[in-house]
């Protein structure tokens, strides 16, 4: 016989709702943690077409997968769809898929009706570790990515940990740059416990891979509890993400990629500047490395500068910056524009 995993409940208070978490879950048992409410899932069309049979249990509104389609024609044809399902405020809008689907699903919530109630279901590693968590949804107006969007609590997240069995490698790959941020700017044993390991363990072994998504669950709730309005802790997030979002604007490489870059670039930093006394820079970039991320990138330095100084995180004359002091602490640094110039060739 087989055995179901036995799902276990932690919850996340925020200012405005306490959200469930149900880890090691299966999606047969959705229903009793959605409290027998009316679900309608929605979802892209690539994860439906290897998850239909178990998602027909449920109505299901579909729209075509990629960013290029986290914009409002999908809002408007998902609303449209709610209103024909005769969605109300007894209904609850659940997201299955990766950061797109979980974004429009939050967006899409938060206004259906002035809100209707809403979950997610990540099927990818960046929706399980990242996107899933913390509230903050949207969509992309044109070529600006989350323009326009809300902050708004889910009722539940659900971890059903067998979705990633059809989750193509690069998708892994993409998700882990986010694992191995969380393990550099606040969890060291979870750093040396990545070393162990490999991609390819995670993907092969099940209790391996539920711990890992577990930890980095609870790593991303924590900072965002703790930091809902990101005046502090939660800033430390956007580690590798400064230079990162930099680079993938020039060069349309995937976000897990342009991280990568963009944390060596940042541990580079640390080092150079040395008023952290940070000097685990090659211990990253052998991690990284070893989860088939790219270190290194040929570019136009002055271009990356340029877009880097239009960066929203930019104050003044200066950029905020997320270094390291040492494996599993991180700090916001204010750097001047001059100075970040100074050593831009020799830390990218
Ligand atoms: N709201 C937030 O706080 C937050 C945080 C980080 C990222 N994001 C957003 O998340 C998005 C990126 O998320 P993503 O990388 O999951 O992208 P995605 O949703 O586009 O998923 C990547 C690809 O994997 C496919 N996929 C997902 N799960 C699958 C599965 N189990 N089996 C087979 N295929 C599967 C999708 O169909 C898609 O083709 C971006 O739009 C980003 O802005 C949001
Ligand atoms: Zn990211």
């Amino acid at each position: 016989m087989l055995l179901k995993p036995i799902m276990h409940k932690t919850e996340y208070t925020f200012s405005t709702k306490t959200v469930a978490c149900y880890f090691d879950a299966d999606l047969s048992s959705l229903a009793q943690a959605a409290g027998n409410k009316n679900i309608i899932i929605l979802t892209d069309e690539n994860v439906y077409s290897h998850h239909a049979a178990r998602l027909n249990a449920y109505p299901v509104i579909r729209f075509p997968a990629g960013e290029e389609h986290k914009n409002q024609a999908t809002v408007d044809q998902v609303i449209h769809e709610l209103i024909k399902l005769g969605a109300n405020k007894d209904s609850i809008l659940i997201g299955v898929g990766g950061g797109v689907v979980t974004d429009i699903t939050g967006y899409v919530a938060a206004v259906y009706m002035r809100g209707m109630q809403f979950g997610f279901v990540p099927t990818s590693i960046l929706a399980m570790v990242d996107a899933a968590i913390g509230g903050k949804n949207g969509i992309d107006v044109g070529v600006y990515k989350n323009m326009v969007g809300t902050i708004r609590q889910p009722d539940l997240i659900f971890f059903d940990y067998s979705f990633l069995q059809s989750l193509p490698v690069k998708e892994w790959v993409n998700g882990f740059a986010e694992i191995i941020k969380h393990a550099c700017i606040k969890d060291a044993l979870l750093f040396s416990i990545l070393e162990r390991y490999s991609l390819h363990d995670y993907q092969a072994d099940k209790t391996l891979i539920a711990d890992l998504i577990e930890r980095n669950a609870a790593i991303k709730s924590t900072v965002v509890t703790a930091d809902e309005f990101e005046k502090g802790d939660r800033k430390l997030l956007n580690f590798g993400h400064t230079i990162g979002h930099a680079i993938e604007n020039l060069h349309q490489i995937p976000h897990g990629h342009a991280v990568s870059i963009g944390m060596v670039a940042a541990c580079n930093l640390s080092e150079e500047l040395n008023m952290l006394h940070f000097e685990e820079a090659t211990r990253i970039v052998k991690l990284l490395a070893k989860y088939h991320l790219p270190v290194d990138l040929e570019t136009d330095h002055a271009k990356v500068f340029e877009v880097l100084k239009m960066d929203k995180k930019r104050r003044d004359e200066g950029v905020q910056f997320i270094l390291l002091k040492r494996i599993g602490e991180a700090e916001i640094v204010y750097i001047s524009l001059a100075d970040l110039e100074k050593h831009f060739k020799e830390i990218l």
